[in-house]
């Protein structure tokens, strides 16, 4: 287990990618990818990761709207149970001082190549507020890869 890929939900970066300020970051070790603008690619953090959970490393920060819009999408987790969840370090903050958020639940199987796919990616009922209320509890995000 090496990465995980996701776009989080492309319709939120095509909307960023129009506004006259919006801004995509990345640091810590993730990385945007020169093929597919929205895919954000977070590398293992073995330290962290055990039998239960799959850790990430890496801080995707997403802007905009002089600074009304801001979203960090760092660390992220993923809770190996029924459905899985992912987790981020508290998206609201510069540091991600505040309790990590459960951002999205999904299924995840094992695929051909020996690593795992999510889908059925929905956004929890505590992610509504981070992008404005604008996507109900429930609503889709894109599926992701690790590997
Ligand atoms: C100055 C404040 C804001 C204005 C004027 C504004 C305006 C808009 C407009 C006009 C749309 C529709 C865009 C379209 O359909 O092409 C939109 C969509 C959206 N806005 Fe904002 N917005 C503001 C602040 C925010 C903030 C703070 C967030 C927090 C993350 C946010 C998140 C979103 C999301 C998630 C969408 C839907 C994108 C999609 O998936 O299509 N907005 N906003």
């Amino acid at each position: 287990m090496s990465e995980l890929r996701w776009s989080v939900r492309t319709s939120f970066f095509q909307y960023l990618a129009g506004l006259r300020d919006g801004r995509a970051s990345v640091s810590d070790g993730a990385t945007l990818t020169a093929d597919d603008p929205q895919l954000v690619v977070y590398p293992a953090d073995p330290d962290r990761s055990d039998d239960d959970v799959l850790a990430f490393r890496g801080d995707l920060r997403l802007s905009g709207h002089g600074g009304l819009l801001f979203v960090r999408l760092a660390n992220p987790r993923i809770k190996l149970r029924t459905p899985a969840v992912l987790s981020v370090d508290d998206p609201l903050t510069e540091d991600g001082s505040g309790p990590r958020l459960d951002l999205v639940t999904l299924r995840l199987a094992a695929d051909d190549e020996g690593g795992w796919s999510g889908t059925d990616v929905k956004l929890t009922e505590a992610g509504v507020g981070l992008f404005n209320h604008v996507y109900a509890a429930g609503d889709a995000f894109d599926p992701l890869i690790v590997r």
